[in-house]
């Protein structure tokens, strides 16, 4: 079996398992508990935010923990405009390349409470331009939101500049970095944002654990209605154990950035997938080709095909990729994000993700080749 499905979820690290083993085994109390088992449950949630928070160069308080990435981003997109809309202020922007999780939010902002919202185009290589964006800004305008890199291109925006022009204009900037964190610096106080959302299972961390990193001083309002937990920010009962594996997840992914080498590893084992694809399928065309992408990350179109029947053929030679976001399993719709880029749909259509790892070897990805020319042959032959 290969998994290249990386941008979908990645397997738990062998060190986040450890730090979890203890804390599924015996009884934990609640860490809201004033006893001895409360106070074990919430020891290891303070380790677990005093962690994430050292990795991120902030302050402990600074995080909320959450569900996952979906959540992260509902609670700063809904929290942040409810909390920050006056009478003059009620304007919104994000990008048509945006995660579900961020264009549904804003969606729903605009057409269940009435926020007006600008969802700014990208360029064909799937960058959102400054220019546009700075265009984009008005003096009623609370909230921005601008991914950081892309789950299904891998496209990599400049957050840094992009919140610099947010910050002189006095408008809140969130940045999803639910596939960049883990796989490239991601520093809040240096890309200037204001928010940032994060999610375990992308790096290698458990399922069902997320933060939101929120800048000391801005206020936001709660999305769920409970206690007291998460400074007011979050009701509901910390899923402790995933928590202590998410921070052990962060470190080790942080550390594997800083020193360097895994990266440039990934890369050029995409581009060894890259050169055999375009050997075995020479009108093959690299989407988002020319702009900065996540080294882990290829998306490919294979004019003639069918996206889900190739994935389908995959699946059956033991390889496992994605039509692009995970989510759209299922669904027959074009990637919103391939089609917000000027391909056209049937293209759009004819497209597989592939997204590599830290246990994806050379043999991995010649095996995962030759899978592929089999398939592609038989669609090539019906
Ligand atoms: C960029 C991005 N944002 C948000 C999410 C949602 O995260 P989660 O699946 O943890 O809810 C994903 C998941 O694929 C993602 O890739």
């Amino acid at each position: 079996m290969i998994y290249l499905d990386h941008n979908a979820t990645t397997p738990l690290c062998g060190e986040a398992r450890e730090a979890m083993l203890p804390l599924l085994g015996d009884l934990l109390g609640n860490p809201s508990g004033i006893h001895a088992h409360g106070r074990r449950a919430r020891a290891a949630v303070d380790d677990a935010r005093d962690s994430i928070a050292a990795i991120l160069g902030a302050k402990s308080h600074e995080l909320i923990f959450t569900s996952g990435g979906t959540e992260s981003c509902n609670l700063a997109l809904l929290g942040l405009s409810r909390r920050h809309r006056t009478a003059e202020k009620n304007h919104l922007i994000t990008t048509a390349s945006e995660h579900h999780a961020v264009l549904h939010a804003m969606r729903a902002l605009k057409e269940k409470e009435g926020f007006e919202l600008t969802e700014i185009p990208v360029n064909e290589r799937g960058l959102v331009e400054p220019e546009v964006f700075a265009a984009a800004l008005r003096p009623g305008t609370i909230l921005a939101s601008v991914m950081i890199a892309n789950n299904e291109t891998g496209v990599i925006q400049s957050v840094e500049q992009l919140a610099a022009i947010a910050r002189e204009r006095g408008v809140l900037f969130h940045t999803d970095a639910v596939q960049a964190f883990g796989k490239m610096e991601c520093l809040p106080h240096q890309l200037g944002v204001d928010a940032l959302s994060a999610a375990s299972h992308k790096f290698y961390g458990p399922h069902g654990a997320g933060f939101l990193w929120l800048r000391s001083g801005v206020s936001i309002d709660s999305i769920q209605h409970g206690g007291f937990h998460e400074n007011e920010r979050r009701p509901g009962t910390e899923n402790v154990a995933a928590i202590a594996g998410m921070a052990v997840a962060a470190r080790v992914a942080m550390a594997e950035v800083e020193r360097g080498s895994e990266a440039p590893r990934q890369e050029a084992l995409r581009e060894r997938l890259w050169h055999g694809i375009t050997s075995t399928d020479p009108s093959a065309i690299r989407n988002a080709s020319g702009a900065p992408v996540l080294a882990n990350t290829l998306n490919v179109s294979f004019p003639g095909c069918d996206g889900e029947t190739l994935l389908m053929g995959l699946d059956l030679e033991g390889v496992s990729a994605s039509s692009g976001s995970a989510c759209m399993v299922g669904s027959i719709q074009a990637s919103h994000v391939l089609l917000a880029m000027g391909v056209p749909e049937e293209r759009a259509r004819a497209t597989v993700r592939f997204s590599l790892g830290r246990h994806t070897s050379e043999a991995d990805i010649d095996a995962a080749l030759e899978a592929l020319t089999r398939v592609l042959s038989r669609q090539h032959r019906s």
